[in-house]
């Protein structure tokens, strides 16, 4: 028996902002964000867009690629730092909009790994016998938390969601193993005040140095580079393959370079890596589960595949899954 992802869908804000768009207002260049990350543009929330209504798309996509309703599950988990309300949650909101009703539905905060914490919090519930069908949800909108003065952080994220279906059903295909990490002692490398002041691109509200994103680039890249390198060995051992018999790794969009570096250390060649940094940026909780509906889209996932997903993030937090297609 396993838990396996049968669908997934994405939605995205209906602006993208491209690096010379961003060079008009900013002393920056195309030329450096591409080289030090590989992000070329990034979808950015509007005023009047909400987050909650484009998980919500992401979801519907899912769900009708599954075959299924809001009525067929058991629970929704969603992991996201971005959501309007201390309380309700941001699941809470997605459940309501999607008409399901009275099932669980809950966030985890994890940043940039919260879709890797919710699948891993979903497998388990299901190996319990608690859930058989789950929507997992990734969503965040960072680009509303920057200091757009900041171009050492504000160039780097972007906004939107993926969703997946997971079913629990006999097999040998599923989830075989996960692995998660955090580490609060270097909560300071990448941290956000919880103001609850939200200032899209387009608005009169600009956030200041003191209620934005504040990122210790270079350390974080360091860390970001071991732990992804480290955990992705681990969940490998843990699921009892081989790293060379991974097919593709579907890993956090965080930076071009922290994606080569890791695939460089465990002597994966590039084609065995997905990378959809260029037109998303870094769209934290939403980059893995966007850039798993996009490698399917592609015809880069095949049944009984072996598919890692990890990711590091503000916490520190960083993690990894291991599935069987
Ligand atoms: N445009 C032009 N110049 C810039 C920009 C910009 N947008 N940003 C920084 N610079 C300049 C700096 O001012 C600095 O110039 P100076 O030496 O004259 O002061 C120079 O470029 C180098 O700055 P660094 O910050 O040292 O640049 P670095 O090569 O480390 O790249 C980056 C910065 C891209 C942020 C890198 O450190 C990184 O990717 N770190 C990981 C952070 C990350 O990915 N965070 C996301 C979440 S965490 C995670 O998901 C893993």
């Amino acid at each position: 028996m396993g838990s396996r992802i049968v669908a997934t869908g994405r939605a995205l804000p209906r602006t993208s902002v491209t690096n010379h768009e961003l060079e008009r207002f900013m002393e920056t260049s195309d030329e450096w964000i591409r080289s030090r990350t590989g992000i070329g543009c990034r979808y950015t929330l509007r005023s009047g867009e909400e987050l909650a209504e484009i998980a919500t798309e992401a979801s519907r996509s899912a769900l009708s690629r599954a075959g299924m309703t809001a009525a067929d599950l058991d629970a929704i988990i969603v992991g996201t730092v971005s959501s309007e309300f201390a309380f309700p949650s941001f699941a809470c909101q997605v459940q309501t909009r999607l008409g399901a009703d009275s099932i669980p539905a809950y966030d985890v905060a994890a940043a940039c790994s919260g879709f890797i914490y919710a699948l891993s919090v979903a497998d388990a519930h299901m190996r319990a016998g608690d859930f058989k069908k789950v929507l997992l949800v990734g969503a965040d909108a960072l680009s509303t938390f920057v200091d757009w003065s900041d171009r050492r952080t504000s160039v780097l994220f972007g906004d939107g969601a993926g969703a997946a279906v997971m079913v629990f059903e006999p097999g040998s295909r599923g989830v075989l193993a996960s692995l998660l990490h955090s580490s609060g002692k270097h909560w300071d490398l990448l941290s956000l005040r919880a103001t609850g002041v939200r200032a899209t691109l387009d608005s009169e509200i600009r956030r200041d140095g003191t209620d934005a994103i504040k990122m210790k680039g270079p350390e974080l890249f360091k860390i970001a580079v071991k732990s992804m390198e480290e955990v992705s060995r681990r969940v490998a051992e843990r699921a009892g393959i081989k790293l060379e018999d991974v097919s593709l790794v579907v890993g956090h969009q965080a930076n071009q370079r922290i994606i080569s570096a890791v695939a460089d250390r465990l002597g994966l060649p590039a084609e065995k890596v997905f990378m959809n940094i260029e037109r998303y940026g870094n769209t934290s909780a939403g980059s893995v589960p966007i850039a798993l509906d996009e490698a399917l889209e592609q015809g880069r996932i095949h049944d009984n595949d072996l598919v890692m997903l990890n990711a590091c993030g503000g916490g520190l937090t960083w993690g990894a899954n291991l599935l069987r297609w």
